[in-house]
């Protein structure tokens, strides 16, 4: 079954490779068990959104959890899709660079992009939006 998983968690101890290192793994292994997504860092705080199999995003995502490049996890949103979004990306990266700063003000609460604070709904516009009209760095 096809599902969609969107979490929020927060960087730490990044160093300059890191991001790199992560975005290097997701796309070798997310080709191999067939995850679909986006990563993006924005104020500090990772919005990844992981689609596939059921069983295996939720094993992915218990393994990512365990990663200590990150903190204070939260699952924002966990659905069942008819299709994927992100088809041909085994992991995009988006990160809010002078390009996309509208974009992620424009679903931003407050003066600063904050997942956590957003609801189901405008997460899956924020995605949906993203696909079309972002500055992705590859
Ligand atoms: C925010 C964040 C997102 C990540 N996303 C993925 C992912 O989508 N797929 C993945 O395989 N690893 C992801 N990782 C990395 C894993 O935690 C782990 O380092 C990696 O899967 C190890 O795989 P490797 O031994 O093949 O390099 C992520 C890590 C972080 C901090």
């Amino acid at each position: 079954m096809l599902i969609r998983l969107i979490y929020a968690s927060r960087a730490r101890n990044l160093g300059p490779m890191d991001v790199k290192d992560i975005l290097e793994s997701s796309r070798r292994n997310n080709a191999a068990a067939g995850v679909t997504g986006a990563l993006c860092i924005s104020n500090g705080i990772f919005l990844q959104c992981l689609e596939g199999d059921r069983m295996v995003v939720n094993t992915l995502y218990h393994r990512i959890l365990k990663d200590s490049r990150h903190q204070d996890p939260a699952i924002l949103d966990f659905q069942d899709i008819a299709c994927r979004d992100f088809g041909t990306w085994n992991m995009g990266l988006v990160s809010a660079v002078e390009d996309n700063r509208a974009l992620f003000l424009k679903y931003a609460s407050g003066p600063q992009f904050d997942p956590y604070q957003m609801r189901p709904e405008t997460l899956r516009a924020f995605f949906a939006e993203l696909i079309g009209n972002t500055r992705w760095l590859s």
